[in-house]
């Protein structure tokens, strides 16, 4: 079965609405539905005073018209009596701003009353509903990523750091205390990274992105092992917020969820979008893998949007026929279903004209029809199955993404988030899928592994792609890798720590003003980013024009791109370096291929036909075709392959 629906947050309509919703749901084919994730005032509107009956009532008529519940906590919007109670539970800003109640995540994760609050409420749902029978998931709290500067957190950091370096002088050396006197000397006078008069400390803020990944993690664990005591059998994940937001380490929480769940927002509609959407469940896919021993966990597409493209400053009307092809391509990538950030829109309040499943127009709109037709498809779509067919390991690390946050960079136009998409996307574009891997996995599965903009790396990490070259895997590393350890110190002697793998030594960096690019030998161009390279073992398989230096390099088979290439060129060369490995690219232009197992699915996002080479049936229409399937503009089709012979 696949899951389809959405946040359903009744509490904010008058209850007679809810037979309509439930009405609609099943006109949907809506089964699965998170509720509550934001209703603590509703649930218990005084300290330990706690009114259940509404939930009840929401639950038992899910149950009745077959709809299951994702039951959340809802510790991620405390109500009024808590911040009044316990100001200190509030959080302060990085200024010292101490901010009040009126918005949601209005806490400081180390506040020692907000985590008592948090377990209590969880252990009073878990005690009423561990037995419900439309309970399906528990959902804990909300996309985990709220920060505080409070004196809690102080406190909690400070311990944090004493865990991870032991000593005061280990840390002063971590965080090269000798520059700017910053060595400590006594455990109190370290604190979290709050404003500063100018640069602060990079390695101080890095921590504290690691401190608040842990901190937020410990949150989590407390009340899922709360809601084990209570239902050992369900299953309990929170949603990962996913976008050029990523506040916590995806890796290091990935073994602590029973599936991983992500909310997917593209910025950007069409073709665009849909590479965002690629590139969000790729790496949903990999981090349930990565948190599993044996069998990858499941993964689900927790929120998205049903009928807008939030694109900075404006909310894009969906085209037609695009609410289909994301949902189509994230269950293609893996995911065990599609869900929507809300069901109904919202009456009132900070999201008020967010979009919604069911309109504020009411069914009988574009929008509703689309969101029925999706549903119908999602159903559909149950057979398909098997391991998704990824040859390329792209390594992709938060904390090197951290790191590179930190101002006072050689150019502040190399963006982590920015780097690794246009590596996925000149994938995506050739048809090629890939995995994300963490530095350090094990990548001998792959026959070729990317490295895009990996500025901190760690030995371990740096260990695991030589010793994955030396065992006959292809290696492509970008610029603006390996270049600091993981306390953003640099190797002694050298640029890049990845140097001798590469049969390279990087002179000098060369950032590129806007506006400005370099041209290659091979007739294509470079900007933002360029390098002096000289040779040591390595080839230069391009060059550049005006000096004749290396731009691109390959020592045996690890290669090295000093600099940034147009995307047509990017999608050349990888497709080409591919190749070489096996890898055929056979995806026409605006055409997202998806292999899975013995299906392929075939996502037209052009607006020209087009074909796609593949023999099987349709599962969608039910037709056979051999050799070709056609796929009309925005069309899609689910094959179920027939293997030759
Ligand atoms: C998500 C959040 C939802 C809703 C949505 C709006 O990040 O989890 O509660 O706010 O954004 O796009």
């Amino acid at each position: 079965m696949r899951y389809f629906g959405a946040d359903y947050n009744p509490e904010q309509w008058p209850e007679a609405v809810w037979a309509q919703d439930v009405a609609l749901m099943r006109a949907a084919r809506v089964n699965l539905v998170s509720v509550g994730v934001f209703a603590w005032s509703r649930l218990e509107p005084a300290e330990g005073e706690y009114r259940f009956d509404w939930l009840d009532r929401v639950l038992d008529r899910l149950h009745a018209a077959g709809i299951g519940v994702a039951l959340a906590t809802p510790t991620a919007s405390p109500p009024p009596w808590f911040t009044a109670a316990h100001p200190d539970g509030l959080a302060v800003t990085d200024q010292g701003v101490a901010l009040t109640h009126g918005s949601r995540d209005s806490y400081c994760i180390s506040a020692p009353a907000y985590r008592r609050a948090s377990e209590r409420i969880a252990a009073a749902l878990g005690e009423r509903y561990a037995e419900h029978p439309a309970l399906v998931l528990w959902h804990i709290h909300n996309e985990y990523g709220t920060g505080c500067f409070c004196e809690h957190a102080a406190t909690a950091f400070r311990a944090w750091l004493a865990r991870r370096y032991g000593t005061l002088e280990a840390l002063n050396e971590a965080w090269t205390g000798s520059f700017w006197s910053q060595e400590y000397h006594d455990w109190a006078h370290v604190r979290p990274p709050r404003a500063t008069q100018y640069l602060p400390n990079p390695t101080q803020a890095l921590d504290w992105r690691r401190f608040l990944s842990d901190e937020l993690r410990a949150h989590y664990v407390a009340q899922r092992d709360v809601l084990r005591r209570y239902a050992p059998t369900i299953p309990a994940t929170t949603n990962f917020a996913f976008g050029a937001w990523v506040p916590v380490n995806g890796w290091q929480w990935a073994g602590e969820v029973d599936l991983i769940a992500i909310d997917c927002y593209p910025d950007a509609p069409g073709r665009r979008g849909a590479e965002q959407v690629a590139f969000a469940a790729d790496l949903a896919r990999s981090l349930a893998a990565a948190g599993s021993t044996g069998k990858p966990r499941p993964w689900l597409l927790m929120e998205q949007a049903a009928n807008v493209v939030y694109t900075p400053g404006r909310m894009l009307a969906r085209a037609p026929g695009e609410l289909a092809r994301h949902t189509l391509s994230h269950i293609a990538r893996g995911s065990i279903g599609a869900m929507h950030f809300q069901w109904r829109a919202a009456p009132g309040g900070a999201e008020l004209w967010h979009a919604a499943m069911l309109p504020a127009a009411g069914p009988d709109c574009r929008a509703f029809r689309e969101t029925v037709d999706t549903g119908t498809l999602v159903a559909r779509l149950s057979e398909l199955d098997g391991p998704v067919s990824a040859p390329v390991a792209i390594v992709w690390d938060p904390e090197a993404w951290w790191a590179m946050r930190a101002p006072g960079l050689p150019s502040s136009d190399v963006d982590y988030h920015d780097e690794v998409s246009r590596v996925h996307a000149a994938l995506y574009r050739a048809g090629i899928t890939a995995d994300f891997a963490r530095p350090g996995a094990d990548l001998s599965g792959y026959p070729l592994v990317v490295v895009p903009a990996l500025y901190l790396l760690a030995e371990a990490g740096a260990a695991a792609l030589t010793a994955y070259v030396h065992r006959g895997g292809t290696l492509v590393v970008g610029y603006f890798s390996a270049l600091v350890d993981r306390d953003l110190r640099r190797p002694p002697d050298r640029l890049c720590g990845l140097d001798d793998l590469l049969g390279l030594r990087i002179e000098e960096f060369r950032p590129m003003p806007p506006g400005e690019t370099a041209g290659l030998s091979d007739g294509s161009t470079v900007s933002v980013w360029r390098e002096t390279v000289h040779l040591a073992g390595a080839v230069a398989e391009v060059t550049y024009t005006d000096d004749g230096g290396p731009a691109v390099t390959r020592n045996g088979r690890a290669w090295y791109l000093s600099g940034r290439l147009d995307p047509v060129a990017l999608q050349r060369l990888l497709t080409r370096i591919a190749a070489g490995t096996g890898i055929v690219a056979t995806a026409p232009d605006g055409v997202e291929l998806i292999e899975r197992g013995d299906w392929l699915v075939a996502i037209n996002h052009s607006d020209r036909p087009a074909g796609v080479p593949a023999s099987g049936v349709d599962r969608l229409t039910g037709d056979t075709a051999t050799g070709t399937v056609a796929l009309a503009p925005g069309g899609y089709a689910v094959i179920r392959r027939t293997r030759p012979g």
